[in-house]
């Protein structure tokens, strides 16, 4: 048996973790010769396939790596063009790959089912930082991504203390907010502004106005993909080769902009970026990429393709690929953290529910 592996899509901590637990898997259950493709789809695009083989040895210590030792890309779709598909095609004919693994986001899914579509046996498992993937409750790199901004959130905490100033730190997750609201909610952030709800621009200044007369200073936590009621997507660039061209950015910048002229006390915006893509996966990453690398593995010996991995109500299975490339999952309006953050006075950005202290109900102010 011979199996090839690519990671597409843009990177995330845990990528490693998963072809680790593949090729190991593989390689004690069923003696399969594993082999890397390599810079995602792009290593069966070329003249030549780009290919590594992957043995016990070049997979061993690679469990704690960020990144990918395959490489990625999130430009190269072999689906572009009939042809370009057929090349993909023959080159893993060629290459006598009797299943392919693919690790990736929801544009990787979407080529993934389009080349099983055409013949190529193919298991999918999600990765995200976005935790966006439809039919998967968890994606591996999220809790590695929450940290990160949790503790750039402490940092911004102390400096905008001495300050007294109102900071804004600007997370990524496209047009879902779950980083936003789990980051913001772990580093105590003050307003929280996500994808999922239209902020009111005079209600976040109504909160940092009401937190300066405490003399104190006030966090705001955005997703990249928050906009204001009425108002549009801050679009940081456009990319026409990609399979998702918009790349969302510099929300934060706007919404200092907007704010600044409605308070007395300064305001700063800090973009964290591809910072939360980097880095060590944590602990939990680390479990579940390697859950997800291993159930890939069963799938491929079971002959179950054209599926993904999930994870749903905390139990690991598969789903048909064709269910995980619609659309993105997004925090449902309904969803208890938004009730506990509202119940806690961190303000959302809704005009009806300014958020800290709730004075009608006779308690009286206190910090942060
Ligand atoms: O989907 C993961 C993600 O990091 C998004 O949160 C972000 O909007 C996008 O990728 C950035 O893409 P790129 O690496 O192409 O700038």
């Amino acid at each position: 048996m011979r199996i090839g592996i690519l990671t597409g899509g843009g990177d995330c901590p845990g990528l490693n973790a998963v072809i680790r637990a593949v090729v190991k898997s593989l390689l004690r259950q069923c003696g399969a010769e594993v082999i890397g493709i390599e810079g995602g789809f792009g290593g069966l695009m070329g003249e030549a396939p780009r290919v590594r083989p992957l043995d016990w040895a070049s997979v061993s210590g690679i469990l704690m790596q960020g990144g990918t030792i395959l490489g990625t890309s999130n430009r190269a779709n072999p689906l572009r063009s009939e042809a370009e598909a057929a090349r993909a095609l023959a080159h893993a004919r060629a290459l006598g790959l009797q299943a392919l693994v693919v690790i990736g986001g929801d544009g990787s899914m979407a080529i993934a089912h389009g080349l099983s579509q055409r013949g190529l046996p193919i298991v999918g498992v999600p990765k995200t930082i976005d935790n966006d993937i439809p039919g998967c409750e968890r994606s591996f790199g999220f809790d590695t991504a929450v940290a990160t901004v949790t503790e750039a959130i402490e940092r911004l905490q102390t400096t905008a203390q001495s300050h007294g100033r109102v900071m804004i730190v600007e997370t990524m997750g496209r047009y879902a907010g779950w980083i936003a609201l789990e980051a913001g909610l772990a580093g105590a952030a003050d307003v929280i502004l996500l994808p999922e709800i239209d902020f009111d621009i005079e209600a976040v200044a109504a909160v940092c106005r009401e937190r300066e007369r405490r003399q104190c200073y006030t966090i705001v936590c955005i997703g990249e993909g928050a906009k204001p009621i009425g108002g549009a997507l801050t679009v940081q660039q456009r990319i026409a080769d990609s399979p998702d061209p918009i790349r969302l950015g510099g929300v934060a910048h706007a919404l200092a902009a907007a704010l600044q002229p409605r308070l007395a006390s300064e305001v700063r915006a800090t973009v964290l970026g591809h910072v939360q893509r980097g880095g060590s996966p944590t602990p939990f990453d680390r479990v579940l990429a390697t859950q997800f690398g291993n159930e890939a593995a069963q799938l491929v010996m079971r002959g179950a393709f054209d599926r993904m991995v999930t994870l749903q109500d905390g139990r690991l299975g598969s789903i048909a690929l064709a269910e995980a490339v619609h659309g993105s999952r997004r925090v449902p309006l309904d969803h208890p953290l938004l009730r506990a953050a509202r119940q806690i006075g961190v303000s959302l950005g809704e005009a009806d529910r300014v958020g800290g202290p709730d004075v009608r109900a006779g308690i009286g102010p206190g910090v942060g």
